[in-house]
């Protein structure tokens, strides 16, 4: 670890404990940033460990819905999203306007959104689902019509492990379509032994050219695996850190060194140390909205 690091590292753990703070990261984040985390998860994990942690002061180094998702979880608790312009460009992709106008078009329709939503569109939404629940949330619904918001791929692979219908809203992921189907094809030549795992945000030809198709998490203990060597992972290169970490005899081959999500590498050792000087910036979701978006959350952490 670089001098600066470590002297940012002392001060952040420092005025942790002062503060009483958890500090949540996103499998993406910064390997410093994860080297700080408390805990280190995916979208569904890290929902799960705001709703159950008893620190007062949650620092979430992720984007803006996953602060969003613990604030309403946990209204009593303050939320810090280090830098506030950590957004997921996904998420932006459907307002709540524009989904009530959809869910006009189709009447009768059951909403299920991405986790990657805002507190307006959840609160619009029957359920919530993340990548890692996906198919077992749409599965679980007494419906047979589904409109599923904002993510087309996301949407589309589960309609393939589903008889459901399921209508999709054309958003997408701008780092995971970066991904293209040659790529897994060459990297599958050089490394013939290596298996290859994507994200289901990768486009359907991606995920056709894949052995598994998980979540972060998902993709982690996949890799924890004693049989996995060599790993072809098609998903955004923050999480290689993590692998090598857990894994250091094993290899780790980025399906692309441009999958990167600029947004979460916002967050930096620098701004969590402000964020928990100045307990800013803070991110809190409106009562009304809150109480019915955390209705779709609540519905989706029932079916796990
Ligand atoms: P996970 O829930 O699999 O961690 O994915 C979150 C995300 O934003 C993927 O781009
Ligand atoms: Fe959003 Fe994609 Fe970044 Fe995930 S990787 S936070 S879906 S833009």
């Amino acid at each position: 670890m670089e001098d600066r690091d470590a002297e940012l590292t002392e001060k952040i753990l420092n005025l942790k404990r002062r503060r009483g703070a958890v500090i949540l990261a996103h499998n993406y984040q910064l390997g410093e940033v994860q080297d700080i985390a408390d805990f280190v998860g995916d979208s569904l994990e890290l929902s799960q460990n705001a709703a159950k942690t008893d620190a007062e002061v949650i620092v979430f180094c992720g984007v803006h819905f996953m602060a969003e998702t613990a604030s309403i979880l946990c209204p009593d608790k303050i939320v810090l999203l280090p830098d506030i312009h950590a957004g997921c460009p996904m998420a932006d992709m459907v307002t709540a306007e524009g989904l009530r106008q959809r869910k006009r078009e189709l009447p009768g329709c059951t909403v299920v959104c991405y986790i990657n939503s805002s507190a307006e569109v959840k609160a619009e939404s029957d359920v919530c689902c993340t990548s890692a629940n996906a198919v077992r949330v749409v599965e679980s619904l007494d419906a047979e019509e589904i409109l599923f918001v904002p993510d087309q791929y996301l949407g589309h692979y589960i309609s393939t492990k589903t008889d459901k219908k399921i209508s999709l809203w054309p958003g997408f992921c701008p780092t995971h379509i970066r991904i293209q189907p040659q790529y897994i094809t060459n990297l599958r030549q050089e490394h013939p032994q290596a298996k290859v795992v994507v994200h289901p945000e990768c486009r359907p030809e991606v995920i056709a050219l894949a052995d598994e198709v998980l979540s972060t998490g998902g993709l982690c203990r996949y890799a924890n695996r004693s049989e996995v060597k060599e790993m072809i992972v098609g998903t955004e290169i923050g999480i290689i850190h993590r692998l090598r970490k857990e894994n250091p005899g094993k290899k780790f081959i980025p399906a692309s060194e441009q999958a990167i999500c600029p947004r979460m590498k916002l967050i930096t050792l620098e701004s969590v140390l402000w964020s928990l000087q100045e307990m800013n910036p803070e991110v809190k979701v409106p009562e009304e909205i809150r109480v019915k978006a955390k209705a779709a959350v609540d519905k989706m952490l029932e079916v796990g």
